[in-house]
């Protein structure tokens, strides 16, 4: 079956939702509701928001369900410096900033903007998370 990827776009920044991926943390709609409308369809809304605003929302997501391609010609202020790890409540490590991941040897795995670490120790795609900590009751 071939997965599902829809892609929204406010001209500058296309957000790409992945539904397979999602565990309905709901960090997305709760931090930029204007975007992100459940009872709507389609629910994103890129255009509603700027998309400094929309790539600090969909870096949060911890299952990377929703993640962003920039258009061309476009450059965002990378204001924050600062790696923030939060450990959410009965899921994973979110790490936001710039991240370098290596393996034991010192290869580098991924160099990307916002990852999340599992943390439940189920995750079939450690070290990140893909969502089954919901699945398990995973509470901490
Ligand atoms: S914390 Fe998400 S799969 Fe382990």
């Amino acid at each position: 079956m071939e997965k599902i990827r829809k892609k929204y776009s406010n001209g500058e920044v296309t957000i790409i939702w992945e539904p397979d991926l999602c565990d309905h943390s709901s960090i997305c709609y709760r931090s930029l509701p204007k975007v992100f409308k459940l009872s709507e369809r389609p629910w994103i809304d890129a255009k509603a928001a700027t998309t400094q605003e929309i790539i600090k929302t969909v870096d949060r997501c911890p299952t990377k369900a929703l993640t962003y391609e920039l258009n061309k010609n476009i450059m965002i202020d990378q204001q924050e410096t600062t790696t923030k790890i939060t450990i959410l409540q009965d899921g994973p490590y979110l790490v936001d900033g710039n991240v370098k991941l290596l393996d034991n040897k010192g290869n580098e795995i991924i160099y990307k903007k916002g990852i999340a670490l599992c943390r439940c120790g189920a995750s079939k795609n450690k070290p990140f998370c893909d969502g089954i900590h919901s699945h398990i009751g995973f509470k901490d």
